[in-house]
């Protein structure tokens, strides 16, 4: 098994990355820029864009997304969201930090939403900015719900949730005819009380499993596959800080990874990904292994 990659590719500055954007959103300005649901009216009403900014890598933003944060009043800012990002705002946005790293969170949840309702009822354009996507494993859902019963206009954009990303940029097609004909995402953190994850449908063969928040508990997860069924020199991976010039990819077995994942000092956000497809990660690499030129080119 390959030993881990560190990516060498720069990311473009904030600078670089306005003046590429700056006249595909200018082209575009006759589009609508309110939110979708409902026309606010005058004086105007605040709304709330609830928006997937990606795994990381600022150049995997949407359009829709970069114009949106770019005319902004304020922003409502999660742990994962890629440097860069932010930078795409007009000087002077305020910028709310609420961020939930494990273990440490800056504001409960319930508050993050009433602050999402309050910040609108003055009458702001709020973008609530989510690592990922809004809908997956990041409770957009609950914050929606909330605005939707306080009658507060919104929209939800959807991102490159990490999973994706880290499977383009580890070079692990997530599936593929010949190794995997599904793929299932599951989160390794559950709330106390909640049954055990689904292990007999996340271990079927010929699938991809990709589990989010699991690092803490990766030498379980692993066991838990072998358990119910896949075999413990099943390929599987590690993807830290994934499309990001942080990224590590550590590959290895259901039966191996934990322990390399020790020695390496593997620390979240990562994702486990699990399966044959895995196998493919040293041919498909492109990430690491970029020539220089192209490298610019990007
Ligand atoms: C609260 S969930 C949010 C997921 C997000 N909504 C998405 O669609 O990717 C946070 C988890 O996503 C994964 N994650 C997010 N960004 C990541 C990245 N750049 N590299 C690896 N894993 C990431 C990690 O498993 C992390 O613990």
């Amino acid at each position: 098994m390959s030993p881990p990659l560190v990516a060498r590719v720069a990311l473009p500055a904030a600078a670089s990355l306005r003046a590429l954007i700056d006249p595909l959103l200018s082209s575009h300005r006759g589009a609508s820029t309110s939110p979708i649901r409902h026309t606010p009216p005058a004086p105007r009403c605040g709304c709330v864009a609830l928006v997937g900014a990606g795994p990381g890598d600022p150049e995997l933003l949407t359009l829709r997304a970069a114009r949106l944060i770019g005319a902004a009043d304020v922003l409502v800012v999660d742990h994962l969201v890629g440097d860069g990002v932010l930078d795409l705002a007009r000087p002077g946005t305020e910028r709310i930090y609420v961020g939930k790293e494990s273990g440490h969170h800056t504001l409960p949840q319930e508050q993050i939403n009433q602050l999402l309702v309050r910040l609108a009822r003055e009458g702001r354009r709020v973008v609530r900015l989510k690592g990922g996507d809004p809908y997956i494993f990041g409770r957009g859902g609950e914050e929606v719900e909330e605005l939707v019963a306080a009658g507060v206009p919104f929209e939800v954009v959807p991102g490159i949730t990490s999973a994706c990303g880290a499977a383009a940029y580890a070079g692990i097609p997530l599936t593929h005819r010949d190794h995997a004909q599904s793929v299932v995402f599951a989160t390794g953190h559950r709330r106390e009380g909640e049954s055990a994850l689904d292990w007999v449908a996340l271990a079927r063969p010929h699938q991809t499993a990709v589990i989010y928040m699991g690092v803490g508990q990766l030498a379980s997860h692993c066991a838990a596959l072998i358990a119910h069924g896949r075999g413990a020199g099943t390929p599987a991976a590690l993807v830290e800080n994934a499309t990001t010039p942080r990224q590590r990819v550590l590959t290895g077995t259901l039966e191996n990874l934990p322990g390399r994942a020790v020695a390496a000092g593997i620390r979240p956000p990562a994702l486990l990904i699990v399966g044959e497809v895995v196998s493919l990660a040293g041919t498909l690499d492109w990430f690491t292994t970029t020539p220089a030129t192209l490298a610019e080119a990007r």
